[in-house]
């Protein structure tokens, strides 16, 4: 299992000190919400903020693009230190081939995401393209929203896939994700947890991400 912190909900004020303190949690990875004011109906942080906690948080950066123009972006992101790009199916198809394509040619991880009212069948013909499909579990914009249970459906499709097609991709889920909602999505396939809230709350990060891991684990303990 891999558990994600989200830099969303850390103090915006010490950007450092708090992708420092995710380093030393022992978190796989570090979530990057990049939000552009125009896909979501707010604004984040950009490819400078990245470069800026690059060398604090050693493992695996983890760029969630929540973007409209995603192509501009991808070249500046890889060169801030971005291990993983998502982009969102919803941008469509025809959109969505050449991103996929060009975060490989990047050699960075190749993500999927897909809000709660687009269809998982959106990101059927992607598959075997990707290496993260990412199920959202909130309407994305914003921290602290109330997960939605109707969402996972769409994490037993990405798993039954994953198996029928003998694919690799992990399945991800972002939004609203605490002790009790991660562990409902772990029984279905999740196997990579984004929480922001939820963890970067906590006073001690290095408990709380433990245990999230320790409970997801043992929820599914074939993962
Ligand atoms: C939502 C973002 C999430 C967000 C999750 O728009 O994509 O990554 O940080 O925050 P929590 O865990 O607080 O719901
Ligand atoms: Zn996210």
């Amino acid at each position: 299992m891999i558990i994600a912190p989200s830099l969303l909900a850390a103090n915006f004020g010490r950007f450092a000190h708090e992708a420092a303190r995710a380093h030393r949690s022992g978190a796989e990875w570090l979530h990057l919400d990049i939000m552009d004011g125009n896909f979501v109906p707010n604004i984040s942080f950009g490819p400078e903020v990245v470069r800026a906690v690059r060398p604090y948080f050693k493992r695996i950066l983890d760029v969630h693009l929540m973007c409209s123009n995603p192509e501009i972006l991808l070249e500046p992101f890889a060169r801030a230190g971005a291990n993983t790009m998502t982009v969102h199916a919803e941008l469509g198809a025809d959109v969505v081939t050449p991103l996929l394509w060009k975060i490989k040619s990047l050699g960075k991880g190749v993500g999927l995401a897909v809000n709660p009212p687009t269809n998982v069948a959106e990101l059927k013909p992607f598959l075997d393209k990707i290496d993260l499909l990412l199920v959202m579990t909130v309407n994305p914009g914003f921290g602290g929203q109330v997960f939605i249970e109707e969402c996972i459906p769409k994490i037993q499709q990405a798993a039954a896939w994953k198996r029928e097609l003998g694919l690799k991709y992990r399945i991800e889920v972002d939004g609203g994700i605490n002790e009790t909602t991660a562990v409902e999505c772990a029984r279905v396939g999740a196997d990579t947890f984004v929480a922001g809230t939820a963890l970067f709350s906590k006073r001690n990060l290095g408990a709380a991400v433990k245990r999230l891991r320790h409970l997801t684990q043992r929820a599914a303990p074939g993962i």
